[in-house]
């Protein structure tokens, strides 16, 4: 396009891609109608002029280039061209781990680092679906990235922060008292349960137990009023002794929530502690502040014991090591606000024109974001301006406050990236913490319902001139990588039978329950028998039941909402994990048998590769097609893009399958070049759901 227009069209999208139709070729190119109407020409002239223009190179690469329609470009590769590429394949060595299939990194210059936000569960609670989402989506953007070589740094932005956390830590408190009584463990479900039942029985109900509560919590907190008779030695204990498990803390969590609802307004409340008191005195550093530290030290422990099985379950790449709670950005909260005050005193722009000031609003520092012209970007209901909130005027900072927080350290850098900061708290606070990570790209892979809130964000982070990179050449990405929401069959949000929140572990267990049925189901019958023993039936169940649930996520496109369904999911047909395992697992039995009946590896991955039947061409494109894909998953964050391609490669070889056998051809060469389609092909379903997150059997 250059070429033939000059550089005034340098940057156009040349809208080049795989043609839906192979009546079109192989490629499409589609930019001609748009730069007929830039250039002011005919689309049809613009298209001729992009032909003639095409280097030697292309046209080494194509059969034919013919101009369609109103001025659509159409290409075909050459079969020696496709041919020798896939020839080029250097072979797989050994179990294939590590294999790129010859795919390159990117360059240097466009090498980005990745700051990947995902999973962020919230400490006391057990994770959801939405976590679930998050981790196995983000687990592949991670890998493909990587992949593609960049630089990932993994963040898992813990909840650990805020008044929910004062609840947690007086749930604890109840919970160390109920022993100190000699009750029986699990005190914190009980209590839940006896509120409940309280509340429900009427307000005399309610009354009885809430002034029983106080009075009792009352004669507590007076036998011991600074916590350092019960309170602090109980939460010794618990860091080295199992008192509370998650369940435990998750229950105290929901009771103190529901005890200062129902408290709330009646005589009661003052003896039963705010948890607003709570979490305020640890961000101010309070008298009690040491035990509120160590008990807010044992929720995190025990919230993170759990999640790191579900993720070793998961086979998902986050440890310990990537945890960078709400609760890390602390020492920069004050000098954030403090930044916001000064550098938004009046409004400033964004790279987009958009603004954002800092305003009191009744005591509450506010960032409003408005369009160039004043008007507000975000409205209300009523079409009010809203603000992002990001001090309360009780002084308590909010979930948005710690984000401006993070977003300054995952983006600043002492030498590649140093950002001009007015507030010298600010400064000196990111200064302890190492500076920053210095991202190029920042990915929050979070459920659609927080859109707002990302939305606003990145509009302040723009706004503050913090995404600006190289004096303004070049912009950090920030992505909000949401996701819609798990449905039930009945298509409301995934609940178990009883109403509640599904937890992961069941999740994972009843997944791999259910595809250990079906291999044992396949064992017992004669003609589908493979004679697995016991370890190898529970490793394909385990690859298969993970991978299944993996899968079904990550084959749909990310923002839609999807229907959970075993049956579904577990269907050996369809764009499922087992038929994509099913058909790497066919396929390594066929290469296994070529090799067996006398042909050498070394042979076959040597062997020049001939594409006369159009199933086998076919299925070559298709496996040259696998770097493009990863290419677009890393672009737009959907691996569903992956899924398809696989699905639709795996279909490919069934075709080929079919119409062109394999072993009992007589050519020992066209034999030679089909197993090393069937070689290539098995290597792109690995590696591609490896991408995915996904292991493969051989055998299944
Ligand atoms: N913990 C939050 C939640 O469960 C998600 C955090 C996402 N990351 C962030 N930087 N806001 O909703």
């Amino acid at each position: 396009m250059r070429r033939a227009f000059g550089d005034a069209v340098a940057g156009t999208d040349p809208l080049l891609a795989p043609s839906k139709d192979p009546k079109f070729g192989d490629y499409q190119c589609n930019a001609a109608m748009g730069l007929a109407k830039q250039l002011g020409a005919k689309p049809r002239d613009v298209a001729q002029k992009i032909v003639d223009a095409l280097s030697a190179d292309v046209r080494a690469m194509c059969a034919s280039v013919e101009i369609a329609g109103p001025g659509f470009i159409n290409l075909r590769l050459s079969d020696d061209y496709l041919a020798s590429l896939a020839g080029s394949i250097p072979p797989g060595g050994g179990d294939g781990d590590g294999d790129r299939l010859g795919i390159d990194r990117v360059e240097d210059a466009a090498r980005d680092t990745v700051v990947l936000d995902y999973s962020s569960p919230n400490v006391a609670k057990q994770m959801h679906v939405g976590h679930l989402r998050s981790t196995i989506i983000g687990d592949s953007i991670g890998r493909v990235l990587e992949f593609e070589g960049h630089e990932v740094v993994r963040q898992n932005h813990l909840g650990d922060w805020g008044t929910q956390f004062g609840m947690v830590i007086l749930g604890m408190w109840h919970a160390a008292m109920a022993r100190q009584r000699g009750e029986p463990p699990k005190y914190l479900q009980r209590a839940l349960g006896e509120l409940r039942t309280a509340v429900a029985g009427g307000p005399d109900m309610k009354r009885a137990y809430l002034k029983a509560v106080a009075e009792r919590s009352r004669a507590e907190y007076q036998a011991d009023p600074d916590g350092r008779r019960v309170f602090e030695p109980f939460l010794e204990e618990c860091r080295s002794a199992y008192l509370l498990s998650l369940d435990d803390i998750e229950a105290g969590y929901l009771y103190i929530n529901a005890l200062t609802k129902e408290a709330e307004g009646t005589e009661f409340a003052a003896d039963l502690k705010d948890p607003k008191d709570v979490a305020q005195m640890m961000q101010r550093g309070g008298p009690q502040d040491t035990q509120e530290r160590l008990a807010r030290e044992i929720a995190i422990r025990i919230t993170l014991a759990e999640c790191n099985r579900v993720y070793r379950r998961l086979g998902v790449l986050l440890s310990d090591a990537h945890v960078r709670g709400e609760s890390f950005y602390e020492k920069l909260l004050g000098g954030t606000i403090e930044e916001l005050k000064a550098a938004l005193s009046a409004p400033k722009s964004g790279p987009d024109g958009i603004r954002a000031v800092c305003r009191i609003d009744r005591g509450a520092v506010c960032v409003f974001i408005e369009n160039a012209d004043g008007s507000p970007v975000f409205k209300g209901p009523e079409g009010e301006s809203l603000p992002m909130l990001i001090q309360k005027s009780d002084g308590a900072s909010l979930y948005a406050t710690t984000d401006v927080a993070g977003g300054l350290y995952r983006m600043a850098h002492a030498t590649r990236h140093p950002i001009r900061l007015s507030s010298r708290t600010l400064n000196e606070a990111l200064a302890g913490l190492g500076g920053g990570l210095g991202a190029t790209r920042v990915l929050y892979v979070v459920g659609t319902p927080q859109r707002l809130h990302f939305q606003m964000l990145f509009a302040v982070l723009r706004a503050l001139g913090w995404t600006q990179l190289g004096g303004g050449r070049r912009e950090v990405r920030l992505e909000h990588v949401s996701f819609g929401s798990v449905l039930g069959e009945d298509r409301k949000m995934l609940r178990t039978r009883s109403g509640e929140n599904v937890k992961l572990k069941d999740l994972l267990d009843e997944a791999v329950a259910r595809a250990e049925e079906q291999v044992r189901t396949a064992e017992a019958e004669p003609d589908r028998r493979r004679g697995f023993s016991d370890d190898e039936m529970r490793d394909i169940a385990h690859k298969v039941g993970i991978g299944a649930v993996k899968y079904a996520d990550l084959c749909q496109n990310r923002n839609t909402d999807y229907v959970f369904s075993w049956d579904k999911m577990l269907a050996l047909q369809g764009n499922t994990a087992p038929y994509m395992l099913y058909a790497y697992a066919r396929i390594m039995s066929i290469y296994r048998k070529g090799a067996e009946s006398g042909v050498r590896t070394s042979d076959i991955e040597k062997a020049p590769i001939q594409l006369d039947h159009p199933a086998e061409r076919a299925l070559a494109l298709r496996v040259l097609q696998l770097p493009e894909t990863i290419d677009a998953v890393a672009e737009n964050l959907l691996p569903s893009l992956l899924c398809d391609y696989l699905y639709d490669l795996a279909g490919r070889f069934m075709t080929f399958y079919e119409s062109c056998p394999v072993l009992q051809g007589g050519d020992p060469a066209l034999q030679a070049s089909r197993l090393r389609l069937c070689d290539l092909t098995a290597r792109a379903l690995k590696l591609g759901l490896g991408l995915l997150g996904i292991s493969t059997v051989e055998r299944m």
